[in-house]
């Protein structure tokens, strides 16, 4: 049964039994070393390991291939046997993978997520309880003294940036071609891409299109990483870039051209609700009767699995933490609410887009 349609019983309803609800409880409780060892048996290489000897490995077997210490190995692997990652065969002791295993290594989702987690949130969560009661991202002070993360974005370290954009690309990237068969439809050929970031949806929409011209809007260091990233790449010369920062109310979307299309993908979620009407007030005194807001979100509302929904509520805690203090990712009804605030009526909704997760909000005036 899909949680989209059927939402209110999902969570209205108590899933677990008491013996489930007492194992879950123990399992949040120690849910930060759960984490890393989940990590560190993908970084050693020993889930891989496993999954390419399905006849079992023995400890000595992935201590010899790991170069780990026999001590280290049999933490870790014993902490895998009772969390199920892995199993053992009590004939043999030799260790295979678990179902749970395999997702860990092989869903590129999970994947994305482990990563984003410990290179950007771990230690930054750590001071959540201050971020929540100061409406600051206090827990991004040990990468730098920005006001928000997208300010520092171009400086991060390497890792951290490297699993920054592998989230960011892993949840837009898989949309972008059908909402660009969405978009074109109607012939588009000003495309406003606010929050355009390093242009991988630009690229996209100029190798689609061969007479469309993008625009894009974002800070001006991440006007920098797109123009250096687009460098040379066929179509370059029709993407242009506007480096602003839209928090500023006085910063007015361009007037240069008239924009046929004004998109949005993933941007509003860095904003709080106040900002976000902002924004969109700003998008609709550009607008005319035949120019289209299309705001790609991931509503946390509209997934049909638990754990989609689960994967978007903890989202929202690294906007809180880690981002800006103050944004999330927002439900159906919160931001079908601010659009109407902004003076913007939402004329389709298109669900279940990519991978799956995304929904587009076409707008007009
Ligand atoms: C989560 S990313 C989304 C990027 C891209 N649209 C996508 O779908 O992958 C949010 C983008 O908003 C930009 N952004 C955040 N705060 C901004 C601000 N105050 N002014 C302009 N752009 C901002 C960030 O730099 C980043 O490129």
């Amino acid at each position: 049964m899909h949680l989209f349609e059927n939402l209110k019983n999902a969570f209205s309803e108590e899933p677990y039994n008491a013996q489930q609800a007492q194992e879950m409880a123990h399992l949040y409780s120690w849910g930060p070393v759960i984490f890393q060892v989940c990590r560190l048996m993908i970084k050693y290489g020993i889930l891989e390991m496993l999954h390419d000897h399905k006849e079992g490995l023995t400890q000595a077997d992935i201590v010899a291939a790991t170069d780990l210490s026999e001590y280290a190995v049999k933490c870790l692997m014993e902490a895998s046997l009772t969390t199920h990652i892995v199993l053992i065969d009590p004939e043999t002791d030799r260790y295979r993978l678990a179902k749970t295993g395999w997702f860990l290594l092989r869903d590129q989702m999970v994947r994305a997520d482990i990563d984003f987690n410990h290179d950007v949130n771990y230690e930054g969560w750590f001071v959540l309880d201050k971020a929540l009661e100061e409406g600051r991202p206090e827990g991004l002070k040990h990468f730098g003294n920005w006001p928000t993360i997208y300010e520092g974005l171009s400086s991060l370290p390497a890792d951290v940036q490297k699993s920054w954009f592998g989230f960011d690309h892993y949840y837009s990237d898989h949309s972008f071609d059908e909402a660009l068969a969405f978009i074109s439809a109607s012939k588009p050929r000003h495309l406003l891409d606010v929050g355009g970031n390093t242009g991988r949806f630009a690229m996209r929409c100029v190798a689609y299109n061969p007479m469309i011209e993008v625009t894009i809007c974002d800070l001006p260091q991440q006007i920098e990483m797109m123009r250096q990233a687009t460098a040379g790449q066929p179509g370059a010369e029709r993407i242009h870039g506007v480096g602003m920062d839209i928090l500023n109310e006085q910063n007015t979307f361009p007037v240069d051209r008239k924009y046929d299309v004004i998109w949005m993908s993933q941007f509003l979620d860095c904003f709080s609700e106040q900002q976000i009407v902002s924004i969109l007030r700003r998008a609709a005194a550009i607008m005319d009767a035949d120019s289209r807001v299309y705001i790609m979100e991931t509503l946390w509302d509209r997934q049909d699995y638990v754990p989609a929904a689960m994967s978007l509520t903890m989202t929202s805690l690294y906007f809180t933490a880690l981002a800006n203090g103050n944004s999330k990712m927002y439900n159906t009804d919160d931001m079908a609410r601010l659009i109407r605030e902004a003076g913007l009526e939402i004329e389709q909704v298109h669900d279940r887009i990519g991978n799956g997760g995304h929904s587009i909000l076409v707008c007009k005036k």
